[in-house]
């Protein structure tokens, strides 16, 4: 009840369509409850549609966000945003840590503590806070209807006066967590869905969710539940077999990432001239590079009939459910953060140190800089 209450700063995203929000009201109420005071910049949940009366009621107050101790966001920070913070704050949200060109230097160098949640470990207790799962989820589940938009012919069987259709038939290749939603929702919406991936203990969850599996022998299954790059001759294999059963699909939908590395290429030149005209290929990978080689990256383009979208952020434009996902990921983890109302992380904890890309103080002024990564 004092205002030495560690503070959470729910800051306005800045790219153009971001539409996301760190936390909604509802987490807001559970944070302040916690103890914590929050406040929230102006408008930062409209594109949600959660204006800041919504913010208000739940016990917030409007103000500089971008000061408080521990500022939450949904997008990387840009070169500009950096600069608005400063030594001691904390930071949490997406900051790309395997890209080359994210600005987690440029927050060692303020002094700025930051957790990206894409590196909290994928291990049981930490899934309520694994925010890539639950963004892939949404994305997973509007690439399938953004499929349907652009496809040609109906996914359900429909039997009519005026004749029967048949069911489309739909691909998903690499089924993780927004491949697995994909084949779920295709499902749902009445296609007839097969799944592929090369680490062979995602066959049962195919099956799980009414879909076929598509077996090509290859194994590459690696560490902490992600697949290996392949060697090039297993990929040489997987193109040429792939490219004679891509063919038979109405619908693709590729997911296929290996952390880290460019994204695998599944689905060549010659599988798209194989595919029906009217066929749709949904690339979800597309920021790594795609996993279509006709993939443009952020557009969506016919070639030889068929339509390519690769869309960069599909979470975004599910903006409202997206966020409420991404805040429980964010409460949860403030949870852990923060101890009877004061930011404490214990780094003895596996998901704090391994989320954790920086935690040093910002070097005073010294001649030079001799400071370890
Ligand atoms: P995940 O790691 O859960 O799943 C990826 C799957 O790809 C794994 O099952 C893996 O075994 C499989 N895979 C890897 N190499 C393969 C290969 N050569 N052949 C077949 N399968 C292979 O990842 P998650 O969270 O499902 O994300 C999937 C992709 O979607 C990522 O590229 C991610 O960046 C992207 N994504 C895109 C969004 C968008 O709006 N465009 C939003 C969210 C995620």
């Amino acid at each position: 009840m004092t205002d030495t209450k560690t503070t959470v700063g729910v800051v306005a995203e800045s790219g153009a369509d971001e539409r996301r929000v760190a936390l909604v009201p509802k987490a807001v109420s559970t944070l302040v409850n916690s103890g914590v005071a929050v406040v929230v910049q102006a408008g930062a949940g409209e594109r949600a549609l959660l204006p800041d009366e919504l913010y208000t009621e739940a016990g917030a107050t409007i103000g500089d966000a971008w000061a408080a101790d521990v500022v939450v966001k949904v997008a990387p920070p840009t070169a500009d945003e950096v600069a608005r913070l400063k030594s001691g704050q904390t930071l949490i949200g997406f900051l790309a840590p395997r890209n080359a060109d994210n600005q987690i230097a440029a927050l060692k160098q303020h002094g700025v503590q930051a957790f990206a949640v894409e590196a909290i470990p994928r291990i049981s207790r930490a899934q309520v806070m694994d925010a890539l799962s639950s963004q892939a989820n949404v994305a997973g589940y509007k690439a399938v209807v953004l499929a349907a938009s652009e496809s040609t012919r109906f996914f359900p069987m429909l039997t009519t006066a005026a004749g029967t259709v048949k069911p489309a038939s739909l691909l998903v290749l690499g089924v993780g967590v927004a491949g697995l939603q994909a084949l779920a929702t295709a499902k749902r919406l009445g296609a007839r869905t097969t799944g592929y991936d090369v680490r062979p203990e995602v066959a049962d969850q195919v099956r799980s969710v009414g879909a076929q599996w598509l077996d090509l022998g290859i194994d590459a299954a690696g560490e902490g539940g992600y697949a290996r790059e392949l060697t090039d001759e297993e990929r040489a294999q997987q193109q040429k077999t792939l490219e004679a059963a891509i063919g038979g699909f109405d619908v693709v939908i590729t997911t296929a990432l290996v952390p880290g590395r460019p994204a695998p290429r599944l689905v060549t030149a010659a599988a798209v001239e194989g595919m029906k005209p009217g066929s749709v290929v949904v690339d979800l990978a597309g920021e790594t590079g795609g996993n279509c080689e006709l993939t443009e990256p952020g557009r969506t383009v016919v070639k030889h009939g068929v339509t390519i979208a690769s869309p960069l952020n599909l979470p975004a434009t599910m903006p409202e459910h997206a966020s409420e996902l991404y805040s429980k990921n964010l409460t949860s983890l403030l949870e852990l953060l923060i101890t009877d109302g004061a930011l404490a992380p214990d780094f003895s904890d596996e998901v704090v140190s391994a989320s954790c890309v920086t935690r040093e103080a910002a070097p005073a002024a010294k001649p030079s800089s001799e400071e370890a990564e």
